[in-house]
């Protein structure tokens, strides 16, 4: 059976989530795949991480460039997130021959083009499926299963941390920052949960959306967007009183030969499927001109869900090799 070796940038919450489902999935993905995913070497500092998941210290690096230049490593999988030095490392994988797999929304939405035009130079693959909708395989969808179709409209909601709060203040009349301390503590949260509650990670998530589903890449800083920050507990109970429930929508519409976008709280009526999307789940609506309309719901955040899509990426690279 052939090996397939593997270096994962960071073992934080979802580079560990990867790591756990490679190692409890080992026989089953061998045995779909026919390859051996061996992880080589992991960039991590911290040595607990490392041991809480029985990898030994021997396996860790504290130098990217002991597996972005390795010969011996196929696969690179960046979870560190931020824009920098994860886009640098991307691109320098890729010019070692190596594919690539992140969950790293901002990185992506900020470097769409050179991000795949620097795969496609190097005959590399580049997947993200993890990083829209967590675990939900929406975007293998859009550029595969939906291929076929012209796209009117992408709609949803995409960000964990802020659906897990808006559900807690909602259903149980929950204090705001308390329930933020709740989701960071669950791994839901970004480094600075700033991105989570202002709308900026969905705005990231909505550009990769708009530049898979409308061939049309808008940075994620050009779309209007407003968080949940300003949200009290009188708009949640006004909003309540009418039968609707707040949730943190991005919208992408085809208007014409235009596509109109933003990322905004709005009230949802009870009655609305997405209205029953709760605590960490995301939902993605998707209106093609052959499929009609298809929502994909699944968990958006959290080490194994994003993990999920990690390994799927991994995999879908590794038996081609
Ligand atoms: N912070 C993100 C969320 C993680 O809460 O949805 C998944 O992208």
């Amino acid at each position: 059976m052939k090996t397939v070796k593997i270096g994962i940038l960071g073992l934080g919450t979802v580079g560990g989530g990867t790591y756990e489902i490679l190692d409890m999935n080992r026989e089953l993905i061998e045995k779909r795949i026919d390859r051996e995913i061996k992880v080589e070497k992991v960039l991590e500092k911290n040595m607990d991480r490392l041991k809480a998941l029985g990898l030994h210290e021997s396996q860790a690096t504290q130098n990217p460039d002991d597996i972005l230049k390795d010969p011996e490593i196929d696969i690179v999988v960046e979870a560190l997130g931020g824009i920098e030095p994860s886009t640098t490392f991307m691109l320098t994988a890729m010019e070692n021959g190596k594919s690539v797999v992140t969950p790293n929304k901002a990185a992506v939405a900020a470097n769409f083009d050179k991000l795949h035009k620097t795969a496609q130079e190097n005959n590399v693959e580049f997947r993200f499926e993890a990083s829209v909708g967590g675990g939900i395989p929406a975007l293998t969808a859009i550029t595969e299963a939906l291929a076929g179709n012209e796209f009117s409209e992408v709609m949803g909601i995409l960000n964990g941390t802020t659906n897990y709060i808006l559900t807690k203040m909602t259903d149980l009349g929950l204090d705001y920052n308390e329930v933020l301390k709740d989701a960071q503590a669950k791994g839901f949260a970004e480094a600075d949960p700033t991105a989570d509650v202002e709308g900026i990670d969905v705005a990231n998530k909505l550009s990769i959306l708009m530049a898979l589903a409308f061939d049309k890449y808008v940075p994620p800083t050009e779309i209007p967007t407003v968080g949940i920050s300003k949200i009290t507990m009188d708009d949640i109970e006004a909003a309540k009183a009418k039968g609707c429930k707040i949730k943190l929508i991005a919208q992408a519409k085809k208007v014409g030969d235009s596509v109109e976008y933003n990322v905004k709280p709005m009230e949802i009526e009870n009655a609305h499927p997405l209205a029953g999307v709760s605590n960490e789940f995301n939902a993605i609506y998707v209106t093609g001109n052959a499929v009609d309309e298809v929502m994909f719901y699944g968990k958006g955040a959290g080490a194994l869900p994003t993990g999920s899509a990690i390994v799927g990426d991994i995999l879908a690279i590794a038996k081609a090799l």
